[in-house]
């Protein structure tokens, strides 16, 4: 008989999580205002807000924080995190920052003016708020596929090409670079083949422009690849990795994600200028440009983080669980994004809550549901994180609207899994008595979504 697939790796360390009852988790979101960010995470039974900074490090990642060097300038942490850099991305140039978003301010500060286009596929939230902060414009330009749930291809991530060429013929002047987010968050952690990432580049130079990855899931991407794109079945990771960051001319780096640690960031480049001059915002606003933000601790775990997120067992082990939940969904009939994403399954909302109007946020009030059913943390990405448009002050609702269960590294097991799915499994069965849903009283006005206050409607 073929042995049945199971993880890479066995467990040193546990943490205890808190069941709760119904009527409690009642009590605690309404006092959060039907916020999900705003529970606290003892609150939380599985939370699958985010695979971001979520992730437990290695026994060797553990072993690396003691050997940390703190020296302000010039530590060897820096040198080891670019020397891992260097090897695994191919960049030269460097600067660390706190986390990924840090990494757009700085990189942004230095690229981005009034009035610019950035098109690139669904810009993450964050991106898109540093590109709009600065009265700038994110064009998206994902492939049409990308918006049907329904739809099986195994590129969702890809850029139309057709779409980037029009934005680029009739704004060229206003647009410093095209941004690739590998892979796509927004659109359900869906891949970016190698072949499209080529056309970008030949666009990009084309027009004399730059091309930046914003790489939080670099090594899930290039796992689909392998897996997917026809030629690369007999590549190492790494190998690809390589190929896809040489069509880059700099990435921005979420750290929090497939380097596997709790907190860091970074950009990295091939031009020496564009290092130059980035360093003085990264100076600025993170720290000096050995640092940026991080300690050397955390510098060392990252680059140890580096390699073990480029590993094809672990990438396998991790994204095979992602699978397994959305497999159990699909059996149930549950609507999801196929083909299920590298880092998390995403719920169609629309589909799960046909009878509810997009004004009272379907995907939000799924994720509550979910709370409420058995503790589990999702995240909504549809309406209330596509924020209101910056000049008309009007909801925005975009073609997706999802609920996210996102699955931290190498952190829960597949009985978790079975808890999530059988929970949604119950909820759909009453789906059709669900018929009302949340307005909002109180909001920020940019990436609300964090700090929003929520009434039932
Ligand atoms: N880019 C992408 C594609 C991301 O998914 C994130 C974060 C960032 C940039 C920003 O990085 O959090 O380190 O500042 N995504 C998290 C998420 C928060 O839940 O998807 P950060």
């Amino acid at each position: 008989m073929e042995l049945p697939f199971s993880e890479s790796y066995k467990i040193k360390m546990v943490e205890t999580i808190k069941k709760s009852v119904r009527a409690e988790r009642e009590q605690w979101i309404r006092e959060a205002g039907y916020n999900l960010f705003r529970l606290k995470s003892d609150q939380v039974f599985i939370d699958l807000l985010t695979d971001s900074g979520t992730g437990a490090m290695s026994d060797k990642q553990w072993s690396e924080i003691m050997v940390g060097d703190e020296s302000y300038a010039g530590a060897s942490s820096f040198y080891k995190m670019k020397d891992a850099i260097s090897d695994i991305l191919g960049f030269e140039y460097f600067l660390p920052t706190h986390q990924g978003r840090a990494a757009e301010n700085v990189l942004f500060s230095t690229l981005i003016h009034e009035g610019d286009l950035i098109p690139g596929n669904s810009h993450f939230d964050t991106t898109k708020g540093h590109i709009e902060f600065r009265k700038a414009f994110a064009v998206d330009c994902t492939i049409d596929e990308a918006f049907d749930t329904t739809v099986q291809h195994p590129f969702k991530g890809n850029v139309d090409i057709d779409k980037l060429e029009k934005v680029l013929k009739e704004h060229s002047g206003k647009i410093p670079f095209i941004i690739i987010t590998v892979t796509c968050n927004s659109s359900g952690g869906q891949p970016v083949s190698i072949e499209n990432l080529k056309k970008v580049r030949q666009v990009a130079d084309r027009y004399g422009k730059l091309v930046v990855f914003d790489s939080a899931r670099f090594a899930e991407n290039a796992y689909f690849i392998k897996l997917r794109e026809p030629g690369y079945r007999d590549h190492s990771i790494r190998e690809i990795v390589r190929e896809m960051f040489s069509l880059a001319d700099a990435m921005t780096m979420s750290s929090k994600k497939d380097a596997i640690v709790n907190m860091g960031g970074f950009i990295a480049m091939r031009d020496h200028q564009l290092y130059t001059k980035a360093s003085v915002f990264n100076i600025m606003f993170e720290g000096y440009v050995t640092y940026g933000g991080m300690s050397g601790r955390d510098m060392n775990a990252l680059a140890r983080g580096l390699y073990e997120g480029t590993e094809f067992d672990y990438l396998e082990s991790r994204i095979r669980q992602v699978e397994y939940l959305g497999q159990r969904l699909q059996e149930y009939g549950i609507p999801v994004q196929q083909p299920i994403g590298g880092h998390a399954v995403f719920v169609d909302a629309k589909r799960f809550l046909p009878n509810l109007p997009k004004e009272q946020f379907q995907a939000q009030t799924l994720a509550i549901e979910l709370y409420l059913e058995a503790g589990v943390r999702g995240v909504e990405i549809g309406a209330l994180m596509a924020d209101r448009d910056p000049v008309t002050r009007q909801n925005r609702y975009p073609e997706l609207e999802l609920m996210r269960l996102a699955i931290p590294r190498r952190v829960y097991t597949n009985n978790h899994m079975e808890v999530v799915a059988t929970a949604l499994k119950n909820i759909w069965d009453r789906r059709h008595s669900i018929n009302r849903g949340f307005v909002i009283t109180e909001e920020a006005p940019i990436m609300r979504h964090f700090t929003i206050t929520l009434a039932q409607a």
